[in-house]
Parts: structure tokens; sequence; C-alpha cells
């Protein structure tokens, strides 16, 4: 018997390509559409993880250890999926997500070269297993990203190279190759409503078809 349960959606993408937007946007659509949605983000999303976020985010801390940045991104992951998202999805809402486990795979694992069997070895142990229905991933050329962000304050993250970005990319493009059925990308490179617009009949999409089958 399927337990009934509501549906879990990350945006994923590079810097700039418009995630915090289009999730916004998502939900707002999807609530005119009769719908339940708690909109989250990684890291954060409880007060533990947002304390976490702060000690990944600041660009104080260049002495930051790669493994240590890996199990301080699963400890604030931890605690948002048993406080926040679990029990969201466990009253049949739909849950959408600014960044999630993809997340870590692309910028720890392909990027930075973290081995991708401790990822996922973690993500199955720590994170319970937990990952989207549905990954919405946004997709556009790495300088043209940072660009639209130019202007705000950059963190620790996003001063590094453009190069570390470019692999960033790419871990994500192999992510979506692999899982083609979850993770659809879309072309980031357009206008915010083009880029809504698929996003919507994505989502649209998979949710007639989950709650037609239910
Ligand atoms: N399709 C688009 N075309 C042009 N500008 C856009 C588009 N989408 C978003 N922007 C603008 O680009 C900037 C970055 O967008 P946004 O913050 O949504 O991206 P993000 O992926 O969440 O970035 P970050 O990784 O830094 O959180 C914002 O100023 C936003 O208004
Ligand atoms: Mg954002």
């Amino acid at each position: 018997m399927n337990q009934r349960r509501g549906v879990f959606i990350s945006f994923e993408g590079i810097e700039g390509t418009g995630k915090t937007t289009q999730a916004g946007l998502l939900k707002e659509f999807l609530e005119r559409k009769g719908y339940t949605v708690t909109l989250t983000k990684e890291p954060g999303g409880t007060v533990i993880s947002d304390r976490i976020r702060e000690i990944l985010l600041s660009a104080e801390y260049k002495e930051m250890d790669p493994i240590t940045e890996l199990l301080l991104y699963f400890a604030s992951r931890r605690q948002h999926i048993k406080e926040l998202i679990q029990p969201a999805l466990d009253k049949g809402r739909i849950v959408i997500t600014d960044r999630f486990a993809d997340s870590t795979v692309a910028y720890q694992g392909y990027a930075r070269g973290i081995d991708l069997n401790l990822i996922n070895y973690l993500s199955r142990s720590v994170a319970g297993g937990l990952m989207p229905d549905l990954t919405i991933l946004l997709d556009m050329d790495v300088e043209a990203g940072l660009r639209r962000n130019k202007g705000k304050k950059f963190d620790r993250l996003e001063l590094e190279a453009v190069e570390f970005h470019k692999r960033v990319r790419e871990g994500y493009r192999i992510l979506a190759g692999e899982e083609p059925e979850r993770i659809r990308l879309i072309d980031s490179s357009k206008g915010i409503s083009a880029v809504h617009a698929e996003a919507a009949e994505i989502a649209a999409g998979f949710l007639d078809a989950r709650f037609q089958a239910g």
C-alpha cells in the first residue's frame, strides 16, 4: 500500500541561476492550484541549521577543511529533514527546497573532489535516504550566472574561482544524465517568466500524474 505523503521538490543550480526566484514563483503557482506548500532552503530551514549556515557561508573561515565542511552540511540537513521536511511531507504537504542533496554531490563531490562514495553513504545513513521526488536543475553559463549576482556581497563559496563553479555545473549535468526522470534540466539563461512557465509545466505534470496514480 502506498503510504500517503506529500511531494518533495528541489531547485538546484550554480550561483545566480534563479533558484530562489523560481522556488518562490513555483510556490505561488502551486498555491493558486490549491496545494499547501512549504518553502524552505539549504543550508538552513531550522534554527539549528541556520546557525550552521552562518559558519558554512561566512567569508571569514578560509581555513575550513573540506570534510569539516561536508559534515556541517550533513548536520544541517539532518536537522532540516527531522524538524521540518519530513513532518511537512507526513502531513501531505508539498515541500519546495532551494538546494538539497544534489548540491552536496556537485559542490563537495564533483568540484571539491571528495569521494562520491562517502557522500552517498552519508546521504543514505545520516539523511535517511530522503531524496526529492522531483528536482528542477537551472542550468546556464557560469560567468553569466555569477554576473547576475554581482553587486551582492560574496559569501565563502561564491569567492571560489570560476573554474570551481564550472566543475559544479558539470557535476550537476552528470547527475541529470544519470537520473533524467527525477532531475529535469531547464535552460535558465532565458527570462524569469519563461523559466517559470517551464518549471510550472514540469511540476504540474508531475503532480497530476502523482495524484491520479495516488
Ligand atoms: N531568468 C532570469 N533572467 C534575468 N535575471 C534573473 C533571472 N532569474 C533571476 N534573475 C536575477 O538574478 C539574480 C539572482 O537570482 P536568484 O537569487 O534567484 O538566484 P539563485 O540561484 O538563488 O542565486 P544564489 O545561488 O546566489 O542563491 C537576482 O537579482 C534575480 O532577480
Ligand atoms: Mg538563492
